[in-house]
Formats: structure tokens, C-alpha cells, sequence
């Protein structure tokens, strides 16, 4: 086994162009279509019940998912002393055991696919193209980090002394991780989080984003049956300053995994520096402010298919979404228009439907912070194209896809997170002020970039910090073990989810030298 060439295999898809798969789906995904999840808070093994809210669907708020009961402080206490305890023995529970238990969650995940599907679409909004997407992300994860404890975690490495010495070095757990996760991959990113701390040898308590704690819910429950001991993992649904902060105020937290935004990413750094106790890594993945440069000898067909993926798929709401897209001069009209026209093509509507291209985004809140965007951009930047919304859509929280020619990238103050893609023209020769202008964001997630010729690409390449950059295709969808995902600066702190590296972030390197 080897750290860089794991032994596994990436976790198969539906074909939705097969009548027959699709029908199976849909009479699976349908089996779930009127039931109510329920999320609690779980600690040691055992659902805590109080007074629940119900969790609407972002595709119709009439529409219900199910009902979540929020941890409050003293569950957090229970958690972490629970967890503090039970972590030496799973520490110590072979490498290979815990490896084990991973690949029975992937194989649950796989055998209850269409019901979380059916949760990513009513809960998250997702798409069903998204959906699917969604849980093999969360499977290959779960293989591919059971791989890699086999690979550096099951032996400890030996190394080499002098005559008579003998000198290893091992991995392990560090104790009790906090993996606070977002609602935009609400099983994928909360299953890699949760996976690659437990096996480290963890414990871990989880907190899922306050907008998805159904899947969350369900995928602990699915781990607990896989094998893992509800001592050594807990959920607790909430409320970010009241369970977040908790959780990494305490000194018994030896790590967190957060993924969300940049400023949250500042506020928990800054309050684990603040507390007393050991001094322990925070791993975040944040934001971005991902920027596709197109030149004169692209194809233009391909690039405004790539366009409309990386911007629009999955109502923007990635962070590897492309925001803003730089292009050539020559090039700019004739593209825009094609990519306005392509526009018009997409299907904005009830997730539901096979046909959706557009979803809802998660909220109210989200819905009304781009909606106040926009309206700046009205008055500093130029709108040129914007969808209507379908009536169907009225009482769910949609925003329509819009296309924005700005003159400055600096206008753009952060990111903006949905289906909001800006434009802004250069010209040939202006290529390093463009990458100037990239870096300048101090965000670092994604870069495309569309050229025929390959020099362009690697001079881009070369000179522009980000974490993952895509040449002629399009910029979403890293694959666990294909494109290790993650960013720099603004944009997190690696390592990189679904790489090489990830797990070692999780755990501490002890030697033992024995003169023999
Ligand atoms: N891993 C996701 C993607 O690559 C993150 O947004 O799209």
C-alpha cells in the first residue's frame, strides 16, 4: 500500500440517459418524497430530544423536509468529555479496523443512495445531477481515506540509525476534532471531514451547517451502523456562535475542520488562539474568487458550455464557481452574446425534475445578499442578461442567473455566492496585468483558463496561486483522488481534501528511537 497510489476505485454513477436507470431512481428517490427526516442532537450513542423547528425546502418554504432539535451548551460539554475519554481506545483500535468500518459507510452510503439523494434535493435544493454527484463524492471519500490509513497509519514507518539503534515513526490521532461543515455539500463535505478525523484515530464531534442538519442526521446514523462507536462520534445540530463556539472555545478540542466562509475561517483562528490549552491546527477550506481567462484562440463552443457549468450549476453556490471571467477582446461580443443565448437555454426550477438546470439557492438570506449585489451592480457595472424566474418558483428562494460586464475586478468586494457570473474584457497584450489582477483578490480556490496554446496555459499557470486550475474544461467537480481539491490565501489552508496529504493534517507524528 502507498500513500500516492491507493488501492481503490472511484465510486460508480447512473447512467440518466438509460430510461430504465432513471425509472429505478425515480421510484427509489419517490419512496422519499413526502417523508420527514428528524435531527437531533447525538451524543454518546443517544438522540437528546427538545423542542424541534421544522427544516423547509429552499424549492417551495411551504414544503417541509422534517425537524431538527438544536444542541445548546451543556450538550457540548457532554460531547467533548464523552468524546475525550473514548478517543486513546479508538486511537488504539487497529489501523486497519478503522479503515474497515470507512469502506462499510461508503457501502451504506451506496445502498441508501436514493434516500440521500432524495435529502440533498428537498433539503439542499440540489439538482438530481447534483445529488448523485453529491454521495459518490461522500463514498469516494470514505474509500479513498480508508486507503490511505492503510497506507500510513496500519505500520509505523521505519527509518534509518546508526548500528544498534532502531528508530520508527508513527501516526495518530490528536484527540478530539471539531469538523464544523457547510450546506452547500452538506453529505460530501461533512462525510470527508468526519471520515478522514475518525480515521486518524480521532473522536470527532460534528457540526453541520444550520440550513442541513437532516443529511448530517442521517449520515452519522448510517456511520454509527457501519461500526463507528457512538463514544468516539457526535452530532450536534445548531447554531454556529452558540455550538461552534463552544466547541472551539474548549481546550479538550484538539483540531478543527471548518469549511465556509473566510471571515468565519478569521473568527474561529482567532479564538483558538485566544483560549488556553494546547495550540492545535485548524484546517479551513473557504472561499473564492475564481476567475476563468479566455483567449482569441479558444473555442468558442466549448468555452461557453464550460461557462455556464462552472457559474451557473448548482445555482453558483460552489466554491469552486467561476465569478468572474476575463476575455479577450477581440473575442468579448461575439462570446457574450453566445453565452447569453445559451442562457435562455437553462431550466430554472423545481430540483425535483431531471430536466432542472437552476435550482433555488439555500435562503432567504442568501437570496436577499445577492439580490442586494446585483442592485449595486446596476449602478457601478453593466447588466447584461439577466432570466426571468418561472412563476412555479415563487415560494422557494430562486435568483435568476445574471450576467454582469464589470470595468474592475476591484469592484467586486467578496465573494458572491450564486449564479452571478461577471465579465470584464482585456486585451492581448494586458495578459500580466489579468493575472496581476487574480492574485490581487488574495483568494487562491480555482483558476480556468480556455487557450489553445499550451504556452498561455502554462504561463498562466505558473504565475497565478491558486489550488486547482483547469485548462479547457471546466472548473467544478474536483474528483476524490483526480483533482485533490483546496485552496491558498483567502481561500484556506490546505491541505487538500481528497489528496495525498489530507489525513496527515489530522493526526501527529510520534518516533521511537530503542538502543538495542
Ligand atoms: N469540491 C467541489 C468542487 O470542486 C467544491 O466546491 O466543485
Amino acid at each position: 500500500a502507498d500513500l500516492y497510489a491507493p488501492q481503490r476505485r472511484n465510486s460508480a454513477g447512473i447512467e440518466l440517459n438509460d430510461p430504465l436507470a432513471l425509472a429505478r431512481l425515480a421510484e427509489g428517490m419517490g419512496a422519499f418524497g413526502e417523508h420527514r427526516w428528524r435531527a437531533a442532537p447525538l451524543v454518546a450513542g443517544r438522540a437528546r430530544e427538545g423542542r424541534a423547528r421544522p427544516v423547509h425546502e429552499p424549492a417551495d418554504r411551504r414544503r417541509v423536509a422534517g425537524e431538527v432539535v438544536e444542541a445548546d451548551e451543556a450538550l457540548v460539554d457532554e460531547a467533548l468529555a464523552v468524546a475525550a475519554a473514548a478517543q486513546p481506545a479508538w486511537d488504539a483500535t487497529p489501523a486497519t479496523r478503522r479503515a474497515e468500518i470507512l469502506e462499510r459507510v461508503a457501502e451504506l452510503y451506496e445502498r441508501h443512495r436514493d434516500e440521500l439523494m432524495a435529502i440533498a434535493v428537498r433539503e439542499g435544493g440540489k439538482t438530481i445531477p447534483d445529488a448523485l454527484a453529491e454521495v459518490r463524492e461522500a463514498v469516494d471519500f470514505c474509500r479513498y481515506y480508508a486507503a490511505q490509513t492503510r497506507a500510513a497509519f496500519a505500520e509505523p514507518m521505519r527509518l534509518p540509525g546508526p548500528t544498534g539503534e532502531d528508530n520508527r515513526m508513527s501516526l495518530h490521532g490528536r484527540g478530539v476534532f471539531a469538523c464544523i461543515s457547510p450546506w452547500n455539500f452538506p453529505l460530501a463535505i461533512f462525510t470527508g471531514q468526519v471520515a478522514a478525523a475518525l480515521a486518524a484515530g480521532n473522536a470527532v464531534v460534528a457540526k453541520p451547517a444550520e440550513q442541513t442538519p437532516l443529511m448530517a442526521a442521517r449520515a452519522v446514523a448510517l456511520m454509527h451502523e457501519a461500526g463507528v462507536p457512538g463514544e468516539v462520534l457526535h452530532l450536534l445540530p445548531g447554531a454556529g456562535e452558540v455550538v461552534g463556539a463552544r466547541l472551539v472555545a474548549d481546550p479538550r478540542t484538539a483540531g478543527v475542520a471548518f469549511t465556509g466562509s473566510t471571515e468565519t475561517a478569521r473568527h474561529i483562528h482567532r479564538a483558538l488562539a485566544a483560549r488556553e490549552g494546547p495550540i492545535v491546527p485548524l484546517i479551513a477550506e473557504t472561499g473564492g474568487q475564481n476567475c476563468m481567462v479566455v483567449d482569441s484562440s479558444a473555442l468558442p463552443e466549448q468555452v461557453v458550455v464550460d461557462v455556464l457549468t462552472s457559474a451557473f450549476r448548482s445555482a453558483g453556490q460552489r466554491c469552486s464557481a467561476l465569478r468572474v471571467l476575463f476575455v479577450q477582446e477581440e473575442v468579448a461580443e461575439r462570446l457574450l452574446r453566445m453565452i447569453a443565448g445559451a442562457m435562455d437555454e437553462l431550466a430554472i426550477g423545481d430540483p425535483r425534475w431531471l430536466a432542472t438546470d437552476v435550482g433555488p439557492v439555500i435562503d432567504e438570506q442568501a437570496r436577499a445578499t445577492l439580490a442586494a449585489h446585483v442592485e449595486r451592480m446596476e449602478r457601478e457595472a453593466r447588466i447584461l442578461h439577466r432570466l426571468p424566474l418561472p412563476g412555479e418558483t415563487a415560494n422557494g428562494t430562486f435568483f435568476p442567473p445574471t450576467l454582469v460586464e464589470l470595468d474592475h475586478i476591484g469592484r467586486l468586494e467578496r465573494e458572491v455566492f450564486g449564479p452571478v457570473l461577471h465579465v470584464i474584457r482585456y486585451r492581448a497584450s494586458a495578459l500580466d496585468r489579468v493575472i496581476e489582477a487574480i492574485n490581487g483578490t488574495g483568494y487562491g480556490l480555482t483558476l480556468g483558463v480556455h487557450t489553445r496554446i499550451d504556452a498561455t496555459a502554462r504561463y498562466i499557470h505558473a504565475r497565478v496561486r491558486v489550488g486547482n486550475t483547469y485548462v479547457n474544461r471546466n472548473m467544478i467537480g474536483a474528483v476524490v483522488g483526480v483533482q485533490p481539491f483546496g485552496g491558498e490565501g483567502l481561500s484556506g489552508t490546505g491541505p487538500k481534501a481528497g489528496g495525498p496529504h489530507y489525513l496527515l493534517r489530522f493526526a501527529t507524528e510520534r518516533t521511537l528511537s530503542i538502543d538495542t
